[in-house]
This record gives structure tokens, C-alpha cells and sequence, in this order.
């Protein structure tokens, strides 16, 4: 019983060891082998728990196709380019794309496409929507699985890590074991594309500590943890805890992710946050508070409800204010930058989270489109995170030989690609009843307040490749 056995292990480790981290336990959550929530079952539309900006309207992939294809021009049209994806979900976003990938023939003839997804259950979904019809998955001698889209070979890597490390194996060999001399990654530039990839990395969680006195000033900066409640029982029960009740004014179908509105959903930091779990206080300085001190704020964060963005969670008092901070989204986009610059390629990360960090109180929990409690559903509730653009450029900007767009909002990009335009196409052969749904999903993905400005897109690419398309310039380039 998979929810029971998550628990089960998470009680486990924490009375074994004590505390976790957040970010320890956000991990397990979503991505333990055999619990994780990403692991077991399709998570998206109507069925599961929350929709994407690629599920509701095949527009969005096609104006990122765009993107790619303009992106390729940009560099001067490369005979072979590699289309890195991470986080692909169901495949939506990059069948969408490759349907305008395609209509360039020497683009889709030199072009190969890797998929960064850990879950096996989800890289099924993949292997449905992009596999060629009939066509099968093979597995090579290191147990990557290929297949191919209209003549475009497919791999899948469980992270950049791997296929990095593929290339450089690949590169010590001379060549990619058994790939065509076009999808070889190596010497060839990488376009990198995400869509809500990085809110899904874990966050570690900082608060200050209570003052010392009442009315004193706050004590110094501690990391939050998971620990067990005091009533948590020895083994939990065999049915999971039912969802919390949804916020008053929490939608019926919630933009992906949407702030939880009222303290029931916000993860109010107490015993009552999850039977079995709770939040803690570190006594002491943790390893992660002392490497990541420096990206804290050096004044005390502001009461959430003051906090000038539309996104921000709600109030809970200056002591309750948590930052959080996502090492493993700063990393990955270093990664991204440097092979960027070493490949010549370009990036595209599109997600939600505020234009200035740091970001505060965001975690969230979505079971089926509500609102959850942290701690109250571990493997069954969707967790995810604001994405700190800030700490991402800031990233972006430390590696030598990037240039960076200014970060765009995506009605902005949308708009920018010819989402108009597109649209306008669609209508012409739709029927009555598909022109109103093609144009309400067109709204709601440009909507003010809501996905339009919710949504953020950071681009970059090789510093002698000028500025990303659709984006104004933004950081410049870096002396290489
Ligand atoms: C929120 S979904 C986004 C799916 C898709 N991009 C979309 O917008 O519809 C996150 C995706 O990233 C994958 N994922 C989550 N954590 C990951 C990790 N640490 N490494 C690789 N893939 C991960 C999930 O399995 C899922 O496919």
C-alpha cells in the first residue's frame, strides 16, 4: 500500500536519525523508487491532480517548436542539433514541437532528442506519445532506451548528470556507440527546453528563529525541519488521511500550482500540519544552512502578506516568513549554461515563481486540483515550489560566455512566438464548438492575473549566437 509505506519509511528514517531536512523529504516524496509520486501513475489533467500550460492547449508546444526552429536559424542552421528536454511529463510539450520540428526538413534530418525524466512510469507516457507508429523502444548495451520520431532518434537519461557523462563517454570512444553520426551529442549544439521541471526540485526551508524575549529582534536563521509528531502512531494506518478540506475560494480546476489562499493550505508550521508529521525548528546550524547562508536575505524577510508579488503565500507573521532555496534547480542550470557554452546551444526554461527572490513560503501540496497540507499525504500529493528566477540568472550570469534574455512573463513569450497568429490559423478549419475551446485556452494561458504573469521564461545561449529569441536583451554577454 503505497502511501502507508511511504510513511511508514519516512517515520522510519526520521526516528532512526532524526529530523530530515524539507528538501530530504520533498525528494522522497516525489520521486522514492517505489513511492514517489512521479513514479506510479499519470498525475495530469482532469484525472489526476493539476494541468500544465502544454495540456491545455497544443498551441503552447507548437510556439516552443517555434522557438526551437527560430533558435536553430539564430545559430546559423547546424547540420545536427541535439533537443534536450527535461521533465517531459507526458510527452505533450515535445509532440507538439516536433510536429513544427518537422515540417524543416534539414533540421528534423539532423536532429536528435533526449529526455531528462526519472520516473520509468512517466518515460512510458513518453514512449506513447513519440514513438513513431509501430515503432518500437530498443534498449542498447547500457540499458538506455531509443526509439525514434519521424526518422528523429529518442533517448531518455534519469538527469543531465547522465547525459553529460554519456557524452563524455561517448567522446573518449570517438562517437555515441551506435548512433547516427547526427544525434552524437558531442561537438553538437544542445537546445535545452523545461516546462515546470524546476519547481519539482526540492527546496530546502530557512526561517529565523523566535526572538529570545518578547518584543526582541529576531534570533538568527535556522533550517525548518520534518520530525514526527508526538502522537504519530508506531506503524501508520493502511489507508492514507483524507485531504484536507480545500481552501474556501480554492478553484475547482486551480492554475497549476496556484498559491494555497487561507492558513488551512498553507503549511502552517504546527503539530496540526499532518497526523504523523510535523515541522521543527533546528536547534543548531544545519550542513545546508551553512552552505546556502549566503543566498539568504541579510534583513528580515518581510510579513508574506506585505511581499510585493501576486504570488506570494499569506501572511503569517515576520517570525513565520520561511525562504526557500533550490540547490539542485541553481545547479542544474549552471549545468545547462556551461554546456550551452560549450556546445554553442541555447536554453529555454519556462516555470512559475516571482521576477525577484528570494522566494518565500511557497511549497505547496495539490491532491486532484485542491489544495493540501504539507506533510499530510506524502507520495500523493503533488509538492512543488516558486522557482527563484533571480538566484537562477544570477547562476546563468556567473558562467563565462552566456547571453541571457530578460526574464519574460508568458503572455510576453506567448505573444511573442505568435500565439495570435497561431490561433488565428486554428480557427479557420475549426468547428464551432473547437473555436471556443481553443480560444479559452488560449486566454488562460496568457490570463492577467494568473499563467500570464504567474509564469516566468528565462532564456540564454552562446554568447557569439546574440540575444535568445522573442526576448529583449538582459544580462548581456560574458566576456568567454
Ligand atoms: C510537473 S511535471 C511537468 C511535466 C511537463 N513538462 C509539463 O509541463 O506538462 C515534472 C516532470 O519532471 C519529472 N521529474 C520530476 N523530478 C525529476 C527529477 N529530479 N529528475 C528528472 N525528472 C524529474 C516528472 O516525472 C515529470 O515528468
Amino acid at each position: 500500500m503505497a502511501a502507508g509505506g511511504l510513511l511508514a519509511e519516512l517515520l522510519g528514517h526520521i526516528r532512526f536519525r532524526g529530523p530530515m531536512t524539507f528538501s530530504d523529504y520533498m525528494r522522497m516524496c516525489l520521486t522514492h523508487p517505489v513511492h514517489g509520486y512521479y513514479m506510479r501513475r499519470d498525475v495530469f489533467g482532469r484525472g489526476g491532480d493539476f494541468i500544465t500550460g502544454p495540456e491545455i492547449s497544443q498551441v503552447y508546444g507548437e510556439l516552443v517548436g517555434v522557438w526551437c526552429v527560430a533558435t536553430w536559424q539564430q545559430m546559423g542552421e547546424p547540420p545536427a542539433v541535439r533537443i534536450v528536454e527535461a521533465g517531459p511529463g507526458r510527452g505533450t510539450l515535445m509532440a507538439d514541437m516536433l510536429r513544427v520540428i518537422s515540417r524543416h526538413e534539414r533540421l528534423a534530418r539532423g536532429a536528435s532528442i533526449e529526455l531528462i525524466e526519472v520516473s520509468p512510469f512517466m518515460r512510458q507516457r513518453q514512449r506513447e506519445a513519440l514513438c513513431a507508429p509501430g515503432g518500437a523502444a530498443v534498449a542498447d548495451g547500457a540499458g538506455e532506451v531509443r526509439t525514434r520520431h519521424g526518422g528523429m532518434p529518442i533517448s531518455w537519461h534519469s538527469s543531465l548528470r547522465d547525459l553529460l557523462a554519456r557524452d563524455d563517454l561517448a567522446d573518449e570512444h570517438g562517437g555515441q556507440p551506435d548512433a547516427p553520426a547526427s544525434a552524437s551529442g558531442v561537438n553538437v549544439p544542445s537546445i535545452f527546453v523545461a516546462h515546470e521541471f524546476l519547481d519539482a526540485l526540492p527546496v530546502h526551508k530557512f526561517r529565523r528563529a523566535p526572538p529570545a524575549r518578547p518584543g526582541g529582534a529576531l534570533g538568527p536563521w535556522r533550517e525548518v525541519l520534518v520530525d514526527v509528531s508526538d502522537d504519530a502512531p508506531d506503524s501508520p494506518p493502511d489507508s492514507p488521511p483524507p485531504v484536507d478540506a480545500p481552501a474556501p475560494n480554492a478553484v475547482a480546476w486551480p492554475a497549476r500550482r496556484e498559491p494555497p489562499r487561507d492558513e488551512a493550505s498553507a503549511g502552517a508550521v504546527d503539530a496540526a500540519d499532518a497526523d504523523s508529521l510535523r515541522f521543527v525548528l533546528a536547534p543548531s546550524a544545519t550542513p545546508a544552512l551553512a552552505l546556502y547562508a549566503p543566498l539568504l536575505p541579510s534583513t528580515p524577510p518581510p510579513p508574506a502578506g506585505d511581499a510585493p508579488d501576486s504570488l506570494r503565500a499569506p501572511e503569517r507573521g515576520a517570525e513565520g516568513v520561511e525562504v526557500e532555496v533550490c540547490p539542485l534547480a541553481l545547479a542544474f542550470v549552471t549545468e545547462v549554461a556551461r554546456e550551452v557554452a560549450r556546445s554553442r546551444g541555447a536554453a529555454l526554461l519556462i516555470d512559475y515563481g516571482p521576477a525577484r527572490g528570494p522566494v518565500f513560503d511557497s511549497a505547496r501540496a495539490i491532491v486532484r486540483h485542491e489544495f493540501a497540507r504539507l506533510l499530510a499525504r506524502p507520495g500523493e500529493a503533488d509538492l512543488s515550489a516558486l522557482v527563484d528566477f533571480d538566484a537562477l540568472a544570477q547562476a546563468v550570469s556567473d558562467v563565462p560566455g552566456i547571453s541571457a534574455g530578460a526574464l519574460s512573463t508568458q503572455r510576453e513569450l506567448l505573444g511573442a512566438l505568435g500565439l495570435e497568429a497561431r490561433v488565428n490559423a486554428l480557427l479557420r478549419s475549426a468547428s464551432g464548438e473547437q473555436r471556443a475551446a481553443l480560444i479559452s485556452a488560449a486566454e488562460r494561458l496568457v490570463a492577467l492575473p494568473g499563467m500570464g504573469d504567474e509564469y516566468k521564461a528565462l532564456a540564454f545561449c552562446d554568447a557569439r549566437t546574440g540575444t535568445p529569441v522573442g526576448f529583449r536583451p538582459g544580462l548581456g554577454a560574458n566576456a568567454v
